[in-house]
């Protein structure tokens, strides 16, 4: 797999909305709204996107609790996966726990979703729970789908530069 070159973060911004929106879009069968991105920003959670040549390729959305960072979403543009950016998204998350002063990083994943699982078991996280019914699902696979709850925990794993 390629490692992509010219890669940067910086906090999302309004005026990303209408790029991380269409990424979204075409991400997601069940994607959030954009009021869902706007009020992430308002409510003051660590928006950030992911720019390859200062394109917007991707993005993720924080929430910090007292001693723990949740992930509510982290997603790379369809066009963009497989090139080795989720993977370099996510290790930018983890190589940051400590400026944060956080011990963990929470997220839920689909259990359908193998590619994300894959990622996420290979940087260190680990399946903690299963919330029922979590997601919503086409109705030919029964309308809702479980959600598998993984923590990764500074210290478990080799973080790269
Ligand atoms: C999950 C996601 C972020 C991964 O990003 P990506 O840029 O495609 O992933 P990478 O190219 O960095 O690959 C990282 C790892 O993911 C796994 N992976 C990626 N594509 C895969 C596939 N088609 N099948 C199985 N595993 C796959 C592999 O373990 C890969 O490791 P490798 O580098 O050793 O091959 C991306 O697919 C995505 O945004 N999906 C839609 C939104 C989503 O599902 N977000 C997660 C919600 S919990």
């Amino acid at each position: 797999m390629s490692v992509a070159m010219a890669i940067q973060f910086r906090p999302m911004q309004p005026s990303d909305l209408g790029a991380v929106y269409a990424i979204e879009t075409a991400a997601y069968l069940f994607p959030w709204t954009q009021g869902n991105f706007t009020d992430c920003l308002e409510t003051g959670y660590r928006c950030e996107v992911m720019l390859e040549s200062g394109v917007v390729v991707g993005y993720s959305i924080l929430a910090i609790m007292v001693d723990e960072a949740h992930i509510l979403n982290c997603c790379v543009a369809p066009s963009s996966q497989g090139r080795g950016l989720g993977r370099q998204m996510m290790q930018h998350l983890i190589n940051r726990l400590p400026q944060m002063r956080l011990p963990s990083l929470l997220l839920e994943v689909r259990p359908s979703n193998t590619a994300a699982i894959h990622l996420y078991a290979d940087l260190g996280f680990l399946e903690i729970g299963r919330r029922r019914s979590y997601y919503p699902a086409p109705a030919e696979a029964g309308g809702r789908e479980d959600a598998l709850v993984m923590r990764y925990t500074a210290g478990s794993a080799a973080v790269s530069a």
